[in-house]
Order: C-alpha cells, then structure tokens, then sequence
C-alpha cells in the first residue's frame, strides 16, 4: 500500500514591527522609489527584542499543529530550515521542539538557506512515504535583521524576519507532495554568505571589526543565477510528477524580488497572477517565505482543495529545488483535539519567555533599527 505525505496544517509569525522604504531612506543612501523599482518591496517585519528565530517559529508551528488538529505530542519529527539559528548548537529545532511540546519527536535543522524549507519539506515527506514517521512539523523561521549590515544599501533593504510552518501526515488517500528535486552548485558560495563565526573564521574582534557576520551579497549575479533556475526547476518538478504545466493552479515562488519571480513567469510561459507574490510586504524573509506565502494565498482564497501547485526556491550555497504537490487541507481528525487548556498554557508560557526576553535586552541591550 502506497502512503502519501499531505499538508493538513499550516500557520505562520511575523514580528509587530513594520520597517517602510522611507524608514530606510532615513539609514542609507537610497529611496522608497529605488527599492520599489528594483524590489517591488515596500515593507518589511523586524524582530523585537524579545523575539528570535525559535520563538517565532515555534508560534507559526502552533498556528499549523492548530489548524491540522493534530496535539503535539503526536508529532514524530520537527525539522527547522533557518539561517539564523540561535546558536551553534544546540539546534534550533530542540529549541522549537521544547517550546511547542513534541515530546515525542526528534529534531534537527537544516541549513539550505532560503531552498531550505523545500529541502525540509521533501525530507519530511520522504521520512512519511518510507513508514518511518507518521507526522512531521516543517518550520522556516528566520530573524535575518540580526545579521544585516544596516550600513549596507545593497542588502539592507531586501530582507525581513517572519516564520512559517506546514504539518505533514501519512494517509493512504493519494495527494500531498508528489515530487521533489533538491539541486545545489558550491561553485557559488561566495555570491552570498556570512563569512566570519563558523569553523573557517571564528569569531574574532577583527572579523567583527570588518563586518564579516554580516550578510555579504553579490546581488547583480544572485540576481542572474536565480532568474536562470527559477522556471527550470519548477518545470523539472512538474515533469517528475507526471504532470504538465497547464495542470498547475499554482506557483508559490521564493519572495526575494517582483523582478526574479516576473523572469520566472516568462520563462515559464505564464501570466504573473498564477504566481503568489507578498515580497511588497515582508521582503525576503529568507526559508520562511515560501510557508508565510502559502498561508496567505490560502486566506485570500488563492488555493484550494485539490488545487496542484508549485513551490520553488533559489538562495545562498547555491541551493535551489522545488515541489510539486496536490493541495488537499486538513485530514478528518479521528479524534479532535482540544486546543482550550493547551492553548492557554502555551501562551502563558509564550509571554513569560518574551517578558524575560525583554528585561535581558533593557539589561544588555541588542541592536535593531528604531
Ligand atoms: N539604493 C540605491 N542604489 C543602490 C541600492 C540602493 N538600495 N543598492 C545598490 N544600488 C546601486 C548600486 O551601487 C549600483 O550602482 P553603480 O551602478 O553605480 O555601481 C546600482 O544601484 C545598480 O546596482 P545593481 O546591483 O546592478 O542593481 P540591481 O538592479 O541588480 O538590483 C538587487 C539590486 C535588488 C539587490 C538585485 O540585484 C537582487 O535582487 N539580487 C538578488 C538578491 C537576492 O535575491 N538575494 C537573496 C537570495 S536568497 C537567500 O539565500 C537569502
């Protein structure tokens, strides 16, 4: 018998705080025209001081483990993409596993940068199609404000921080992630990276003195590599699925710019309204913009039950990789769960660790645009 990994929750976290093009004109020599232009982005969310990449995630988790009715004590597996862990180690995702209660689960990261939610996202449904797992949480969270250069015009304006998360379960009904492929070309490392902190240059003061645990970005040629995989990957999805392109309701692209996800329509053939675009409002939240995408598209009725869609993402490695899969919504629970108490503790738990957040930060203080 055939099992099949369907997305039957889904639920996302951006920060309160919203940084306009006026705000960054303010910081750097550039314009809300200029960005707008080159971007097609007008907004962005910045992190609080009290929140980081676990914290968001975990809320985008308990908004999909919510809406897939599933408790998550039976969640098998949390598999968070991030570029932006808490630490070293340990991983982030024991961090969110802790956090949302998934004592039963094993957890690890995954680092692909902004194809890692794909990545995530076809490991967990091949842990499901092998019987290994039953369910899997898959989180992209990313608080990238914490290491962008905010002196850096070429970057600054382009990334923002946000969480999303899909539950995935195993039904024999056939439907859910249908096909992957995952491609990566380290022949491109140095087009987008944060060089300093890691094995090859640890942490110094002279690494920090030279910016290297910023974000550094070739943009002129990220630009380039990512228009030339976008429409290629997405097709090659589709062909592994046995589909064709007119069966696709939908594309779910990386928001990183209006332009890259506009050359990606062309190459495809397709009009733009087929594409979901929300770039104009978070900019490029890294691994967390292709869930944060979804859910939206699903709130304002862009997807639908039995809908095929596409998801495609490029970022730092180089990585790209896309999914193909039939959109099919919430399984019906065998026995609903009762979000009541669970709900109410989470949150107390939630603000206790943002109140203790926020008295660290007034205490030792943390750098983020005002
Ligand atoms: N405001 C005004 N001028 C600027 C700004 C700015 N914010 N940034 C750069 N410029 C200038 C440059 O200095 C350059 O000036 P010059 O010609 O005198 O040298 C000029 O504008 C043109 O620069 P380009 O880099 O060619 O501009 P481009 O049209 O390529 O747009 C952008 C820049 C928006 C960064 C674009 O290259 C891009 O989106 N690249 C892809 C980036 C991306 O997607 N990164 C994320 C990948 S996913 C991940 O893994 C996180």
């Amino acid at each position: 018998m055939t099992t099949y990994a369907h997305i039957t929750g889904w639920g996302m976290h951006v920060p309160n705080k919203i940084l306009t093009n006026a705000e960054i004109s303010k910081m750097v020599d550039t314009s809300d025209e200029w960005i707008q232009e080159r971007s097609g982005i007008k907004t962005r969310r910045i992190a609080g001081k009290e929140d980081t990449s676990a914290s968001m995630g975990a809320e985008a988790a308990f908004n999909a483990l919510k809406m897939a009715q599933i408790h998550p004590r039976d969640l098998d597996l949390v598999i968070v993409s991030t570029s932006t862990p808490e630490h070293m180690f340990p991983s982030t995702a024991s961090i969110v596993q802790n956090q949302i209660g998934a004592v039963n689960a094993g957890a690890f990261d995954i680092s692909a940068a902004c194809t890692g939610f794909i990545f995530a996202l076809d490991m967990a449904t091949q842990a499901i199609r092998s019987g290994s797992i039953k369910s899997a949480i898959v989180i992209g969270t990313e608080t990238l404000s914490r290491i962008i250069d905010w002196t850096d015009r070429g970057t600054c304006m382009l990334f923002g921080d946000g969480a999303g998360a899909f539950v995935l379960q195993a039904s024999e009904k056939p439907g859910g992630v249908i096909s992957s492929i995952m491609r990566s070309d380290g022949s491109g490392a140095d087009l987008l990276s944060v060089p300093a902190g890691g094995s090859a240059q640890p942490a110094s003061a002279d690494t920090i003195a030279q910016g290297l645990h910023f974000v550094q970005m070739k943009g002129r040629e990220v630009f380039r590599f990512a228009t030339r995989v976008m429409a290629k990957a997405s097709q090659e999805a589709i062909d592994k699925a046995g589909l064709k392109i007119e069966d696709i309701s939908i594309f779910i692209p990386h928001q990183a710019n209006k332009r890259i996800i506009e050359a990606a329509a062309r190459g495809l053939k397709l009009p733009i309204e087929r594409f979901v675009m929300n770039v104009d409002k978070y900019g490029n939240t890294s691994t967390a913009s292709i869930p944060i995408a979804t859910v939206e598209a699903f709130e304002f009725g862009k997807l639908n039950k039995g809908d095929n869609v596409v998801m495609v993402g490029f970022g730092s490695g180089l990585t790209w990789g896309a999914v193909s899969l039939i959109w099919t919504g919430p399984l019906d629970a065998e026995k609903p769960v009762r979000f009541g108490l669970l709900s109410i503790f989470v949150g107390i738990r939630s603000f206790l660790r943002k109140l203790i957040r926020w008295i660290e930060g007034l205490i030792w203080g943390r750098w983020i645009p005002k």
